[in-house]
């Protein structure tokens, strides 16, 4: 085994000093690995997950640009499935964080070797996480049959939303030189998982070629239309609502078990830090639609829609 680890980390090596690599908004070295962006230790974690990862076709995998409502999702994948297993004190989101009960495969669980301990996985389904791509997430899936659930959210929201998260990690006030210097790097597609919009886009064909695999949300819908979206998430996951589950509430509640005041208000969530050492409070912040306009100049505005236009023209996707 040190023999073959030896021989990876040279792979390893060579693989990331034949890469593009550019510096992001806080000057840290970045490289272009399968037309994203990604830190070194990001970069490793990514390579031991496509390497050792042992697909399950009842997996489940929720996949997401950072900031785009992934703690949400985690949260309402868990309470559907977990939905009639529990007493409303004991279920799991009240004594956990979505981010705790479904892990990254490249933050958390493939961090730090392409064989990591899975013995927390084993009911089924297992229900993972990643930030990568789509054609990154299926190489490690090798064509197996998991259900992937992607969501994405308007850009300019996941911008602001990300500099918040930023600054709070930073244990800073969030300055708005840092805005800024977020702004280009998004702009010029430089940050981890980046660009945004090939992000989206591998995410939105895979849904279009392979409907029955890959669901396709949108944070903002999930804010007009939540039970919709939700018995849509339900259907795709193979556990729809029944009759008498819609009659007796179960939808509702769900959502409110999942809602950004409810969740933000368990203790857990006050005081609780995840395994990768965030604090659980910084995952909920307004969760408002367009609270960007609050933050971003005209000219910002102006640029990065230019941007939109021009790279999800003529895909059919609306913003
Ligand atoms: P804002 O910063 O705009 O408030 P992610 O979960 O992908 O890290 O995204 C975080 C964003 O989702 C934050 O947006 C956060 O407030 C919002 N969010 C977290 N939990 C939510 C929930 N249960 N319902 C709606 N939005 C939520």
């Amino acid at each position: 085994i040190p023999k073959n680890l030896e021989r990876d980390d040279e792979e390893y090596v060579s693989l990331i000093s034949s890469l593009p690599s550019d510096i992001d908004f806080v000057g840290r070295e970045l490289f272009k690995y399968q037309e994203s962006w990604y830190g070194n230790k990001m970069l490793q974690a990514i390579i031991n997950f496509q390497r050792g990862f042992e697909p399950q076709d009842t997996d489940i995998i929720i996949a997401s640009f950072p900031k785009a409502g992934t703690t949400w999702l985690k949260a309402l994948t868990v309470a559907l499935l977990e939905r009639s297993k529990h007493s409303s004190d004991a279920h799991p989101l009240r004594l956990d964080n979505p981010h705790n009960l479904v892990p990254f495969f490249e933050l958390d669980l493939y961090a730090k070797s392409s064989k990591p301990d899975m013995t927390n996985f084993s009911s089924t389904p297992r229900v993972f996480a990643t930030h990568v791509p789509l054609h990154t997430l299926q190489e490690a899936l090798k064509n197996s049959s998991c259900k992937i659930v992607y969501v994405w959210r308007n850009v300019k929201d996941v911008l602001v939303s990300y500099w918040y998260f930023k600054s709070a990690l930073m244990k800073v006030e969030a300055e708005r030189s840092l805005l800024e210097s977020m702004f280009e790097s998004f702009c010029r597609g430089v940050s981890y998982g980046g660009p945004f919009w090939e992000h989206v886009l591998s995410y939105w064909r895979g849904s279009l070629e392979e409907s029955q695999n890959v669901l396709f949300l949108k944070y903002e819908d999930l804010k007009t239309e939540p039970r919709v979206q939700l018995k849509r998430l339900a259907e795709f996951l193979d556990c729809p609502f029944t009759v008498e589950e819609e009659e007796n509430g179960s939808v509702e509640e769900i959502l409110e078990l999942c809602s950004l005041r409810n969740l933000k208000n368990l203790e857990i969530n006050k005081i609780g830090i995840t395994s990768r050492g965030v604090d659980h409070k910084n995952f909920f912040r307004k969760g408002e639609v367009g609270d960007s306009k609050n933050y971003l100049t005209p000219e910002m505005e102006k640029r990065i829609d230019m941007i939109t236009e021009d790279k999800f023209g003529g895909s059919g996707l609306k913003l």
